[in-house]
């Protein structure tokens, strides 16, 4: 007879982050339904992305049933901002965006940026919780291009697909080199090592 599947919570507000993980899920033939939670996490202002993906994490212990994970993400500059934004990402996305990343930019030929993301999971029926992590290395591009994705996607151009931004690829291409694919089929991993 087959196994009932299941459900793993994502909770998370972002419906793109999401539609993201939802992609590729599908691909994989796994023993869990995903659904998407808009739970309310306290989110800290920290030192590392682990940090606030753990403390979030934590912060809904006890307010769902079954296992759940959440998502952190950042955007590193490192030539020439030496890692900035890094855990302030979100509040200068709100504030200068992407044009002010490249205003900053603006006279610098060489750049060098990463994203990574951090997945905090609570796994129920082991009650544990794991953290899996993924970076994807680039450079900045010159000009803000691209309607797909969200965020700094359209100032990025991944190293495996130089010629693109991120926002100028399908989810699928973005995901098959992305911090959120790579951290995500870290998790794959676990899930089917632990059924
Ligand atoms: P969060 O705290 O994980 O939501 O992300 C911090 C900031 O980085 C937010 O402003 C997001 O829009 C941005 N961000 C996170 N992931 C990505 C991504 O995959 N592409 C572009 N921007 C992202």
């Amino acid at each position: 007879m087959e196994k009932q599947k299941e459900t793993i919570y994502f909770i998370t507000g972002n419906n793109n982050k999401f539609n993201e993980i939802k992609n590729l899920f599908q691909k994989e033939d796994l023993n869990y339904e995903i659904r998407q939670s808009e739970i309310k996490t306290t989110e800290i202002q920290a030192t590392s992305i682990k940090e606030v993906a753990l403390f979030k994490l934590n912060s809904v212990r006890g307010k769902l049933n079954g296992s759940y994970f959440i998502e952190d993400a950042g955007f590193f500059v490192d030539i020439p901002l030496n890692g900035f934004p890094g855990v302030y990402s979100n509040y200068v996305l709100n504030t200068i965006g992407n044009k002010g990343i490249l205003d900053l930019i603006r006279d610098y030929d060489e750049t060098k940026a990463h994203f990574k993301a951090v997945i905090a999971l609570y796994f129920q029926p082991l009650s544990e919780t794991h953290v899996f992590e993924g970076i994807v290395e680039g450079t900045l591009a010159k000009t803000i291009r691209g309607r797909g994705g969200f965020g700094f996607d359209p100032i990025f151009l991944p190293a495996d697909l130089p010629n693109r931004t991120f926002a100028e690829l399908t989810v699928e291409e973005k995901n098959n080199v992305s911090h959120r694919g790579k951290a995500w089929r870290k998790l794959v991993e676990y899930l089917r090592e632990t059924d």
